[in-house]
């Protein structure tokens, strides 16, 4: 059987002017089922690059990734987006949620192309903001939460299409320790029920949860992390 991720010769050019940039520059990595992958480096070294790679966010300049045997390269744009939406859960470093929308219509938002019911939305909204200890914020807008509870609301988000593989991109990147905490605690019990969670960020407290730590440092995997 091969493995849930693979990823092969992987790299990914930014033309800046005159100048290319390579974010990546040939990463191979392979990431088990269930999986808790923790990718690490310094700013600038190509995390948020690979990460968005993997999401199917952005597409290679060369290489492959394979999710479960399905080539991603090879998909199409629909294609694309759909197994995203049925597989993916994404949490970006900055939250991204949509400012005037209340945190119940941010979680639920992803459910709209998934064929679920209004009420069926709802519902697994709401249920997911008390997972995430906000049920009693539902109605607030991002601006009236902090910036802990603005990512609690974007991990219920990434939650709401139940997906069997989190990306999270520095999650307890723009937090205080506690929220930090609370955040790695919630990506730590979806991992513990079956979820493979791949997280970028330089945080070493996350080391503590990972069963795989990968160093990226100019857009390489280094050999010693291997
Ligand atoms: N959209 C882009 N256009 C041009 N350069 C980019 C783009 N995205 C990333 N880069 C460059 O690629 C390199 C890796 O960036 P990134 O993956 O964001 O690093 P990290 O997340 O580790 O800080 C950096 O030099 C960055 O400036
Ligand atoms: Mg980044």
């Amino acid at each position: 059987m091969s493995a849930f991720i693979e990823i092969t010769n992987l790299s990914k050019s930014f033309q800046m002017g005159e100048a290319t940039v390579h974010a990546l520059a040939g990463v191979s990595l392979t990431i088990e089922q269930n999986a808790f992958c923790l990718i690490m480096g310094p700013s600038g070294s190509g995390k948020s690059t690979l990460l968005y790679l993997l999401g199917g966010l952005d597409r290679p300049t060369s290489g492959s990734i394979q999710i479960n045997g399905l080539e991603m390269t090879a998909l199409d744009e629909n294609a694309l987006a759909r197994f995203r939406q049925k597989t993916m859960g994404f949490v970006f470093q900055s939250f991204n949620l949509i400012p005037s929308a209340s945190a119940l219509d941010n979680v639920a938002f992803p459910a709209r192309f998934a064929r679920m019911s209004a009420r069926e939305r709802k519902s697994r909204g709401l249920e997911l903001l008390e997972r995430v200890k906000l049920l009693d914020r539902a109605y607030h807008k991002p601006s009236e939460l902090s910036g802990g509870q603005q990512q609690r609301v974007a991990i219920a988000r990434a939650l709401i299409n139940r997906p069997t593989l989190i990306l999270a991109d520095e999650p307890t990147g723009n937090l205080d320790t506690a929220s930090g905490e609370s955040i790695m605690a919630l990506l730590q019990e979806l991992h513990t029920e079956g979820a493979t969670v791949i997280i970028v960020s330089h945080d070493p407290r996350l080391t503590a949860y990972a069963t795989q730590i990968v160093q990226i440092l100019d857009g390489k995997i280094t050999p010693e992390s291997l």
